[in-house]
């Protein structure tokens, strides 16, 4: 079993994250997280990254100048680090070419959906729990699926369902599922560790 070189990429709170920083601090990761790049300099990502000491980068189209040079600097960086997985956690920016071809198969996103349905561009967040609720779901539930240049859109690795309960509010229905998501991403990681074959 190769011990995985974590890559994350985050632009906000960071809690999918940190429940990935604290399986591999607990020992129940088979993985270590090596660099944190956020777009938002201001992010709660960042600040769990100081907090333990991981190297980590604010990296924008602001610092980088513009969408491609961004793609590319993304890269590179994540190259210097020798990263084998490209963790997605809450990363709000579209992925460009470079990054897909640097790393294929090797970037993986969690969806607080169950993705085909409920996703895709401006799906992110509440909203996607608004849409939930407006259709009249049942149920919801979570995915964690490989990039490809789409949003939301690669292969899933993974699902878990979630109830929809009769009182829920988006904000209920999110805090619910995102029990589920601090779960499932270290879990589909440790699988990807397991099988690894260069
Ligand atoms: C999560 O709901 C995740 O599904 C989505 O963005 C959110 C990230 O939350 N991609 P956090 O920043 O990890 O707390």
């Amino acid at each position: 079993m190769k011990r995985l070189k974590l890559g994350v990429l985050a632009s906000g709170g960071g809690t999918n994250l940190q429940a990935i920083i604290d399986r591999s601090i607990a020992g129940k990761l088979n993985a270590d997280m090596v660099v944190i790049i956020s777009n938002n300099s201001q992010s709660g990502a960042l600040k769990r990254a100081h907090k333990h000491n991981i190297d980590s980068f604010h990296m924008s189209t602001f610092t980088e100048g513009d969408e491609d040079a961004l793609d590319r600097a993304l890269a590179q960086k994540l190259k210097d680090y020798n990263v084998d997985l490209v963790i997605f956690a809450g990363y709000m920016k579209k992925i460009g070419p470079v990054m897909i071809e640097t790393f294929p198969g090797r970037i993986l996103n969690i969806h607080p959906a169950l993705l085909p349905k409920f996703g895709g561009k401006d799906m992110y967040g509440i909203r996607v729990h608004q849409a939930v609720l407006e259709a009249g779901e049942k149920e919801s539930g979570v995915t964690v699926h490989v990039v490809d240049p789409l949003y939301d859109h690669g292969s899933i690795l993974e699902q878990r369902k979630v109830p929809v309960l009769e009182d829920d509010n988006p904000e209920k229905l999110a805090a619910r599922i995102l029990v589920e998501e601090h779960k499932i991403y270290a879990d589909v990681i440790q699988r990807l560790a397991e099988e690894w074959k260069e």
